[in-house]
């Protein structure tokens, strides 16, 4: 495996997926993690990341004692190379002024940009330099600016690069990223069909003879999760699907579809009536949420009793990695979705989790869904909350609103994938608001409901950009959804970006 140390830089995960995108497996530590920690993952290459510390303020984040002396191959980028030189002998300085955007190495030479000719453009964001190597070291890049724009070890095998090769506004930052998994003779075996075989053997090990339940939520990862589970243990697993009543149109029947490979080991427990009960007369969001979470429990809870007699002893999750990795900016495990974890299980349920994605990205997950043969509409899906519809139709959420929200949104939606637009946005989604206004139907005056319309790109849906959809589609979908849902009177499209909008409106 590559082991990624990181020291606080917004890009640390990037790099993670870029090496892995190159097919080694990559684990991300705390830049100070304990040097046997470091060596338990058995790491063939270490990667220093970057980070906003100067490497001269004694409070700095440093590498293991012992870790550099190691003899594993190394790469560090930005922060990571000026912590390598300082180590080892050479000078860091604060330089004249921040280096930020691009850049480009007028000149660079040996094998770490084998393959790479002429300019080549890089991503600088750094306000120290350094200005004296190691010893027995060498300059192998420079930028106009930066006399010491990529360095090199004696070894060969360990660098510094004072870019950062992981971003996009680094073109050719894969290959150089490459250059040093071949240099550092890192195994490049991380493919889809090698992580599903391990995974299968893993679960296996791990599961015996035991019997394993699984929520499961329609999203990509807990339907994958119930492919591979079904594929390791066949019908010791039991996956759980609750329809609280508040999905899409077609939605139940797609997930029934896509899981049929379970047999009877799928069940679904219908508990509409239950969730919109609940519901009445709650027209505050986070009561919503809260509502929908606490029913979720409730169902879920009678059937994790149920199979807890049945001597089920493992309640698998989706979790991913994300969630877990514990880095610079703290512990990862405290972030966990709700409605991931299925938390809230009393005490006396005493299930051991089971959590086969922890090491995977979303992305990782997608590949093995179309391995496992999940239907492409479930592997490349939007996002959808867990609360689903109860927190798009504002206000109260009554069955006859739910009614005209799934039919819009089913209009929406389905031009989406008609126009070939809907892998073009992030998400997308329609919302059903109390407002009634006045149009005209024939000669006569109506009141019909205020629909909007809403879709995003973003790539982590912590911030996001309205998308700007074509006219011609919006027009289509405004004429089809007046036309088919007549409780609609007018549809409006959501120009607002994150912040300081939400993507839901509740
Ligand atoms: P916001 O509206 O906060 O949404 O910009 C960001 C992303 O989170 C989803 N979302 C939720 N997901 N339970 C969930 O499981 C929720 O209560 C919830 N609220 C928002 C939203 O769909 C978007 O992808």
């Amino acid at each position: 495996s590559v082991v990624i140390l990181d020291y606080g830089s917004q890009y640390t995960r990037l790099i993670a997926r870029r090496v892995r995108e190159l097919r080694a497996f990559s684990v991300i530590l705390p830049g100070t993690a304990p040097l046997e920690r470091i060596l338990a993952e058995k790491p063939q290459a270490i990667i220093l990341s970057g980070g906003p510390n100067s490497v001269f303020d004694p409070a700095a984040p440093r590498a293991a004692e012992g870790l550099l002396e190691q003899n594993l191959p190394i790469l560090g980028i930005c922060y990571g190379m000026q912590l390598l030189a300082q180590h080892l002998g050479g000078r860091v300085e604060r330089a004249g002024r921040r280096e930020y955007g691009k850049a480009f190495l007028s000149r660079h030479e040996g094998p770490l940009f084998a393959g790479l000719e002429g300019e080549i453009q890089v991503w600088m964001s750094h306000s120290d330099a350094v200005t004296q190597l190691p010893p027995g070291w060498q300059v192998i890049a420079e930028t106009e600016e930066n006399p010491v724009a990529a360095i090199a070890a004696p070894d060969g095998r360990t660098f510094g690069v004072q870019f950062h090769p992981e971003v996009v506004h680094s073109p050719k930052g894969m290959t150089i990223l490459e250059n040093f998994l071949e240099l550092a003779g890192v195994a490049r075996d991380w493919t889809p069909e090698h992580t599903l075989e391990t995974l299968i053997e893993e679960i296996r090990a791990k599961v015996g003879r035991d019997r394993v339940m699984l929520a499961v939520s329609g999203g990509v990862d807990s339907s994958t999760l119930a492919l591979l589970l079904s594929r390791a243990v066949g019908d010791k697993l039991t996956a759980i699907f609750v329809d609280h009543g508040l999905l899409r149109q077609g939605e139940r029947h797609e997930v029934e579809a896509a899981l049929r490979p379970l047999g009877d080991g799928f069940r679904v427990v219908d508990a509409a009536e239950q969730f919109l009960t609940a519901l009445k007369g709650v027209s505050d969001p986070e009561e919503k949420r809260r509502v929908v979470g606490r029913e979720f429990i409730r169902v879920f809870e009678a059937e994790a009793r149920k199979l807890s007699q049945e001597g089920y002893r493992w309640l698998a999750q989706g979790t991913l990695y994300p969630d877990v990795i514990e880095s610079a900016g703290g512990e990862g495990a405290a972030n966990i979705k709700s409605h991931h974890n299925v938390g809230g299980l009393p005490p006396d349920l005493k299930f051991e989790l089971l959590e086969p994605f922890r090491y995977l990205f979303k992305d990782e997950v997608r590949e093995l869904a179309l391995l496992l043969g999940l239907p492409e509409h479930i592997r490349m899906r939007h996002p959808f909350p867990g609360p689903g519809l109860a927190i798009r139709i504002l206000g109260e959420v009554t069955r006859e609103k739910l009614d005209i929200l799934r039919r819009a949104d089913d209009i929406f939606i389905s031009a989406l994938r008609d126009w070939n637009l809907y892998d073009s946005v992030a998400q997308a989604l329609a919302v059903l608001t109390p407002v009634q206004s006045v149009g005209v139907v024939g000669d006569e005056r109506s009141y019909g409901y205020v629909l909007g319309l809403r879709a995003v790109s973003t790539v982590d849906f912590m911030t996001a950009d309205w998308a700007r959809l074509p006219w011609e589609f919006l027009d289509e979908v405004a004429r089809k959804i007046t036309r088919q849902v007549p409780e609609v009177g007018r549809v409006v499209y959501d120009i607002t970006s994150k912040p300081p909008a939400t993507i839901e409106w509740e």
